[in-house]
């Protein structure tokens, strides 16, 4: 009888959506209203407190798949704020309508513990989906004019020991600095997200990855002042695929070695990306006088529009010191496949290693680059490179 009745309800639950809907907040299973704590969403008020809150209170859910819903057609004002896991369900949900915005002016933002590293910051979080078309506003104008050194400025985002992570179908405006930092992060996604800066705004990389392995980042676009992804030490098994990228400087593996450091970064695999008036393209660099490995890399089926620099290994992009400078960052095994477009630099192939490690390994096939304008043409620098060459345009001979 009481099964029977239990088939019936979840039919009458299952025809009646919007019913449910209204019923489950009351009954306080799984959906978790920001304004229902409080929130304001009028962009003015500091909403960081209904936001912990809530996101408590979700965190500590167990029945289904546990919601936090930031509705659409608000702006909910944030300081800077920290959502802590591990939550007791491994799947929690952000779905992101509204529009979160920072403090409008660098005065008005109230650090905790005088950390200024991130306005947004998830750690330790288990299968954390964000998702909704919302947009995340990190009103860095005032923070771009005040301070030139990045490390005065915040992220926007940052994801820190995550697992599972899923944020997709979000905007991201105006960082202070990056927008998004993955760092210690595994079997991680980012898809569909549309990252946003002037061309001009500093350090605004779109995605920074470090220390994380498993993660795939694809069909996005990434419009901002500085590299587009960049892959930073201790990364591994990370795939790029569809994005467009520009403004900015490109897509990097580096830079790697800095302050004599060891530093690796191993199977990174960008496929299928458009670089639109990028200042670099593919780009892997390292410092001098540091060590460690950049390897197992590959760029393919690459569309270059007006790109400077279109290809690039840069194995002395920096000194630590003038003199005495051994070791280097080995770079090997490296592929670039199938790269069609207009370069808007004449050297549109740079490949620059250091006279005693060297690069080894370094394939490039069916590339085809031809400078922007008509009269002149690309060329190829290449230095101390171990590897094959077939197909290209510009022709690719090594000293
Ligand atoms: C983020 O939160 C973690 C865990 O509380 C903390 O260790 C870290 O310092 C925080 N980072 C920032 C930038 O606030
Ligand atoms: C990356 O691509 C490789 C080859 O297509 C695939 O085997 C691997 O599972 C992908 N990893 C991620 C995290 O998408
Ligand atoms: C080369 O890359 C372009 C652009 O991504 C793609 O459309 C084309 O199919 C690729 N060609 C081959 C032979 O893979």
């Amino acid at each position: 009888m009481e099964g029977l009745f239990s088939v019936i309800f979840m039919l009458f639950v299952a025809a009646t959506p919007s019913l449910y809907a209204r019923v489950t907040p009351n009954a306080g299973s799984s959906n978790f209203n920001i304004v229902n704590y409080g929130a304001k969403g009028d962009g003015q008020t500091d909403d960081s407190q209904a936001f912990v809150k809530a996101w408590n209170d979700m965190c500590a859910a167990t029945q289904g798949a546990p919601t936090l819903l930031i509705p659409k057609g608000k702006s909910f004002m944030l300081q800077p704020v920290s959502f802590k896991g591990p939550c007791k369900s491994n799947n929690v949900n952000i779905e992101l309508q509204g529009t979160l915005v920072a403090p409008k002016s660098v005065v008005a933002w109230k650090w905790a513990n005088n950390n200024k590293g991130a306005w947004i910051n998830f750690s330790g979080i288990n299968g954390l989906v964000i998702r909704g078309g919302g947009t995340f506003d990190g009103q860095g104008g005032p923070w771009w004019a005040k301070y030139s050194d990045d490390s005065d400025r915040p992220s926007a985002l940052r994801f820190n020991s995550c697992k599972n992570l899923a944020l997709s179908a979000t905007n991201h405006i105006n960082s202070p600095r990056n927008h998004i930092s993955i760092s210690s992060c595994s079997g991680s996604s980012i898809s569909n997200i549309h990252v946003t800066a002037p061309e001009e705004s500093p350090n605004t990389d779109g995605i920074d990855i470090s220390g994380s392995t498993n993660i795939l980042i694809k069909d996005s676009t990434i419009r901002t002042g500085d590299d587009c992804i960049a892959i930073n030490d201790g990364s591994s098994f990370i795939n790029i695929t569809g994005i467009t990228c520009g403004p900015g400087h490109g897509i990097s593996v580096g830079s790697l070695g800095r302050d004599r450091k060891f530093e690796t970064v191993e199977e990174v695999h960008v496929r299928n990306c458009i670089f639109q008036g990028t200042t670099n393209g593919a780009r892997i660099k390292t410092w001098q006088g540091g060590s460690g490995y950049a390897r197992k890399i590959t760029f393919e089926d690459i569309i270059l529009d007006e790109a400077e620099n279109p290809i690039i290994i840069n194995q002395n992009y920096r000194a630590y010191q003038r003199n005495g400078l051994a070791d280097a960052v080995k770079v090997s095994e490296v592929t670039f496949r199938n790269f069609t477009g207009t370069s808007a630099s004449e050297e549109a192939i740079t490949l620059n290693c250091d006279p005693t490690v060297g690069c080894t390994g370094i394939i490039l096939n069916k590339i085809n680059i031809k400078y922007v304008s008509a009269g002149k043409r690309t060329r190829a620098l290449c230095n101390n490179v171990r590897g094959s060459f077939s197909l290209c345009s510009p022709n690719v001979v090594c000293s």
